[in-house]
């Protein structure tokens, strides 16, 4: 061999490892992934934006604390669950903070102004609970995803249920805000269906607690039944004074899941025997659920609730976007591809998403057992939300 092709060997050689050492130290180097956190720490759905981090944490921390091949870091805002601080506060994280990921929030009017922000702005949005409609209808984005319901999906099945029980005349109570309207619209659909009817819509202002006026009400109208949406703090209460009225024993009370969920304790007696529908339940039963109960018991200290499972797959969601592009988050098209056609194996059941990315899931009948929402049915099984049109 002459000299020459030997010192070009020697000159390829030479920059090949130079490249990998490059690249070697450009992934050691990837900077920590931006997640800005905006829940609410304060108010009546404080304990809910409590346990959706914790429940993000924990699966982080299973992951060794890196999802996507990069570190997390952490930027957090209370959103205090009011619309009317929602933008001022999203935009704090997309431009101030110049997070990667939002995940947030508790609360639909929040949700809505988080969503359209994202889209403004071309931000990835993982939803851990809010089940406005519109987020993942009209609104709904390549972007945009959701780990939690729609809040037409756990009203409709509970039509449905409340409806096969023969109850004709229902009296619906909520808070006057997207999410109460949407959870009466979608279980008035089920219970129409099945031959029922809503007699009267009674609602006061989120967060409103001063039920009496409306018991007092419900109680001259004398329904076969009454449906509600409350949750956390005021849903506490809600389920207290329906007792205190001696409505409990006359006139059965129905709900979407969250006028059960992690209220439990606080609740006592007054919620024992109520049925509730919801994606999650406190005695699934599976191995996959009992390794999340356990590890989230374990770090916390507490039983997980809803809240926490929808947290907790809020960052599989993203870990499975982000292994898909090797952790970088502006390839928004490659990661909602891997995303929409993963299952993510959810401490409820594995479950997929629609088109708009919102969960295909099945709705569980539960009933309050002691301190336990007990799963006795499947109320609806995979059910997707119907969907009002989406504009990706
Ligand atoms: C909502 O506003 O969408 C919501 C709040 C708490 C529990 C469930 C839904």
């Amino acid at each position: 061999m002459n000299v020459k092709p030997r010192l070009a060997l020697a000159a390829l050689v030479a920059a090949a490892s130079a490249a990998t050492l490059i690249s070697t130290s450009a992934v050691a180097q990837s900077p920590k992934l931006k997640v800005g956190l905006m829940l609410p720490y304060t108010g009546t759905f404080a304990a809910l934006g409590v346990a959706i981090e914790n429940g993000f944490r924990l699966y982080v921390g299973e992951q060794g604390g890196k999802l996507g091949g990069r570190e997390i870091d952490f930027v957090k805002v209370d959103d205090e669950s009011d619309p009317a601080k929602a933008t001022d506060n999203v935009n704090k994280l997309i431009k101030r903070d110049n997070v990667d990921v939002i995940v947030g929030t508790v609360h639909s009017g929040v949700a809505m102004a988080m969503a359209k922000a994202a889209k403004d702005n071309g931000t990835m949005l993982i939803v851990p609970n809010a089940g406005a409609d519109a987020v993942t209808g009209p609104m709904c984005a390549n972007h945009i995803f959701r780990s939690s319901f729609s809040n037409w999906q756990p009203g409709y099945a509970m039509g449905e249920v409340v409806a096969k029980k023969g109850h004709k005349k229902v009296v619906t109570i909520t808070w006057k805000y997207a999410a109460g309207d949407e959870s009466v619209k979608g279980f008035r659909e089920g219970l129409e269906k099945g031959g029922g009817q809503i007699v009267k819509e009674l609602s006061l202002p989120f967060p409103g607690v001063e039920f009496q006026a409306l018991l007092t009400e419900i109680a001259s109208i004398k329904p076969d039944a009454v449906y509600t949406f409350f949750a956390g703090g005021g849903a506490v209460k809600f389920v207290k004074d329906y007792a205190a009225a001696g409505l409990k024993k006359s006139i059965p009370l129905y709900g979407a899941g969250f006028l059960t969920d992690g209220t439990l304790e606080a609740q006592g007696a007054d919620a024992d025997g109520l049925l509730t529908t919801l994606h999650y339940g406190d005695s699934l039963d599976s191995a996959r659920d009992r390794t999340f109960r356990l590890n989230y018991a374990k770090q916390y200290k507490l039983q997980p609730d809803v809240y926490a499972v929808q947290g907790y797959d809020a960052a599989q969601m993203l870990a499975i976007g982000l292994n898909a592009v090797k952790g970088d988050v502006t390839k928004k098209a490659e990661f909602a591809a891997a995303v929409e056609k993963s299952k993510i194996d959810s401490p409820r059941g594995a479950f997929t998403l629609g088109k708009s990315h919102n969960p295909v899931q099945d709705i569980y009948l539960r009933q309050v057992v002691g301190k336990e929402n007990k799963v006795i049915g499947v109320a609806s099984k995979g059910l997707a939300d119907p969907g009002r049109g989406c504009r990706m």
